[in-house]
C-alpha cells in the first residue's frame, strides 16, 4: 500500500521507475487518484510524460488531476498537450485546470490560443484565459481582447475588464488618501433631526462603517408611512446618501427582519412583509456589495407565540412559525479595490491593535439575547454591536448609526475605541442615549449632542480649515 511518505521520499530520486509504475494508467484507479492527490510540488525533473497517457483516462476525477500535475510543471514543452486537451476535455473543471495551466506557462505563443479561449461559453474558462493573457497586458492583441470582453453579458468579467483597463488611469484623490481620518466635528456627536436632512449636509467619505436598525415600516408608533412603497422609498433614499458619505470600500450592515401588520378583524388576514428581502435588490442597485447574510437567533422565549391556532387545530395551510430570527446583512461600498486595499491604509500598530482576538462566532447564525430598555422599546444588544464593530472597522474609526436610538452603537463604539457618529429624530431617545453615553464607562469622551444647524455650522467651519 502506498503512503505519503513514500511518494515524498521517491520524488527526491532522479529517474524513478516508481511513478512509471504507480502512475501507469492500467492500475487501480484508488491507487492512481492518492498518487495524483499526494504529489505535492513538483521537482524540475519530474517526467511530465507520465501524465499524459492519464489524460485520456475514462475517470474524469483522474483526467483532472493528471492535467493538474502537467500544469504545476510549467513547462512549455507541453503547450501542445494542454492546448488539445482544452479544446476537446468534456469535463469543465480538468478543462478549466487546462487554461489555467496554459495561462501559468507565461509565453507569448499562449495568445491566440488564450483568446480563443475568451469566446467560451463558460466563464470561468473565459476568466482563466484572462489571468493568462493579462501576464502581457500591454501586448497590442491582449488589449485588443481585453476591449472586445468589455460588453460581455455575464458581470464578473465586465468587472474584472473593467477594474484591468481603469487601473491604467486610475490616481489616488484626496480623499481615497486620507482614509483613516474622519472630520472632528462628526466625531462623537449625536444629532437631534431627522436623517435625511442630516444626510445633506454630510461631505462624501467621512465615514467608516454603518450599522444600524431602522424603523420597522409602522410596529412602532415612532414613523408611519402612508404605504410599504414609501416605507422603503425612504429606506432607500437613507442608504444611498449613506453610501455617498462611506469610504471607499468600506461597509454597511443592516438590521432588519419580516414584519407583520395584524389583521383588522377576523375576516381579514394580518400581512407580512418581507422587508430584508424587498430592500436587498435596492441596496444593490444603489452600489452596495452583497457580502454575508447573518442570522441574528434569539431564544424561543423572546419570540411572539403565533402558532397557538394551529397548536389546537393541526390542520395543514395554517401553521405559521414564531420567528426567533433577524436578518444582519453584510454589504461593502462597491469598489474595484481589494479588501487588502483597505488594510494598507492604516498603520500596522492600528492594525495590531484592531485585531479581534480569542473566541469569536464563525458561523453566520449569532446566537444573542435580545436586549430591553426602560424608555427604547428596540434596542441592540450591545453584543450584537459589539461584533460587528470589530468585524468591520478599525480603531480610531468613524461608526454611524443614521437611526441612533438609545444610542447603543455609540457607547458600544467607544467601548471599543471607535468614534461614533448618530441621529435620532425623538427628543426622548436622545436624552436616553445621553444617559447611556454619560453613564457609560467612555464617558469621559464628552459626547455632544448637535442640532442640525450647529452641526451645519460646525462641519462648514472645519472643512473650510482643510
Ligand atoms: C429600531 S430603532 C433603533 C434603536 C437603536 N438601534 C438602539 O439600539 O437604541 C429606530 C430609531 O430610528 C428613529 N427614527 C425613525 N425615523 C427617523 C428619521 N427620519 N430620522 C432620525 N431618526 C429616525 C426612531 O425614533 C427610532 O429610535
Amino acid at each position: 500500500m502506498l503512503t505519503r511518505t513514500d511518494i515524498e521520499h521517491e520524488k527526491l530520486k532522479d529517474d524513478s521507475p516508481f511513478f512509471r509504475a504507480a502512475l501507469a494508467p492500467t492500475n487501480e484507479e484508488q491507487q492512481l487518484l492518492f498518487t495524483l492527490k499526494n504529489l505535492g510540488k513538483l521537482p524540475a525533473r519530474f517526467d511530465g510524460q507520465l501524465f499524459v497517457p492519464l489524460l485520456e483516462h475514462h475517470n474524469p476525477k483522474i483526467r483532472c488531476l493528471a492535467i493538474k500535475n502537467v500544469g504545476k510543471l510549467k513547462d512549455r514543452r507541453f503547450l501542445p498537450e494542454l492546448v488539445a486537451f482544452a479544446k476537446t476535455e468534456k469535463n469543465t473543471l480538468a478543462r478549466r485546470e487546462a487554461v489555467s495551466a496554459i495561462g501559468r506557462l507565461k509565453t507569448e505563443n499562449a495568445i491566440p490560443i488564450l483568446t480563443q479561449f475568451t469566446m467560451d461559453t463558460d466563464p470561468k474558462i473565459i476568466l482563466q484565459a484572462l489571468r493568462g493573457l493579462l501576464y502581457f497586458k500591454e501586448h497590442p492583441k491582449v488589449q485588443s481582447a481585453l476591449a472586445s470582453l468589455a460588453e460581455h453579458p455575464n458581470e464578473l468579467i465586465r468587472e474584472q475588464i473593467a477594474r484591468e483597463l481603469k487601473e491604467h488611469r486610475q490616481t489616488e484623490t484626496s480623499k481615497t488618501r486620507n482614509h483613516p481620518a474622519s472630520l472632528d466635528t462628526l466625531k462623537n456627536v449625536m444629532v437631534r433631526a431627522d436623517v435625511q436632512d442630516v444626510l445633506k449636509v454630510i461631505p462624501d467619505e467621512s465615514i467608516h462603517l454603518t450599522f444600524t436598525s431602522p424603523p420597522y415600516y409602522n410596529a412602532r408608533d415612532y414613523t408611519i408611512f402612508p404605504s410599504y412603497k414609501a416605507y422603503l422609498d425612504f429606506l432607500t433614499a437613507v442608504f444611498k446618501e449613506t453610501h455617498r458619505i462611506t469610504k471607499e470600500g468600506r461597509f454597511f450592515v443592516l438590521n432588519t427582519s419580516p414584519i407583520i401588520v395584524p389583521r383588522i378583524s377576523r375576516a381579514h388576514s394580518s400581512k407580512r412583509y418581507a422587508i430584508p428581502y424587498d430592500i436587498h435588490p435596492r441596496l444593490t442597485k444603489i452600489g452596495w456589495e452583497f457580502i454575508d447574510d447573518i442570522v441574528w437567533v434569539k431564544p424561543e422565549y423572546a419570540a411572539k407565540n403565533r402558532n397557538g391556532g394551529f397548536f389546537q387545530h393541526r390542520k395543514p395551510l395554517g401553521y405559521k412559525a414564531n420567528s426567533v430570527t433577524e436578518s444582519v446583512m453584510v454589504y461593502r461600498k462597491k469598489t474595484d479595490k481589494l479588501i487588502d486595499w483597505n488594510l494598507r491604509q492604516y498603520d500596522d500598530e492600528t492594525i495590531a491593535a484592531s485585531k479581534v482576538m480569542g473566541e469569536y462566532e464563525k458561523t453566520n447564525v449569532w446566537q444573542i439575547n435580545p436586549a430591553t430598555d426602560k424608555i427604547h422599546p428596540a434596542v441592540f444588544p450591545p453584543e450584537l454591536a459589539a461584533r460587528v464593530i470589530q468585524f468591520y472597522s478599525f480603531k480610531g474609526d468613524l461608526v454611524f448609526d443614521p437611526f441612533g436610538g438609545s444610542g447603543t452603537v455609540g457607547h458600544v463604539a467607544l467601548a471599543h475605541e471607535r468614534y461614533f457618529f448618530l441621529c435620532e429624530k425623538e427628543a426622548e431617545y436622545i436624552e436616553r442615549a445621553k444617559q447611556m453615553l454619560d453613564t457609560s464607562l467612555f464617558s469621559t469622551t464628552n459626547p455632544r449632542t448637535l442640532s442640525l444647524t450647529e452641526l451645519e455650522s460646525d462641519i462648514a467651519e472645519e472643512t473650510q480649515k482643510l
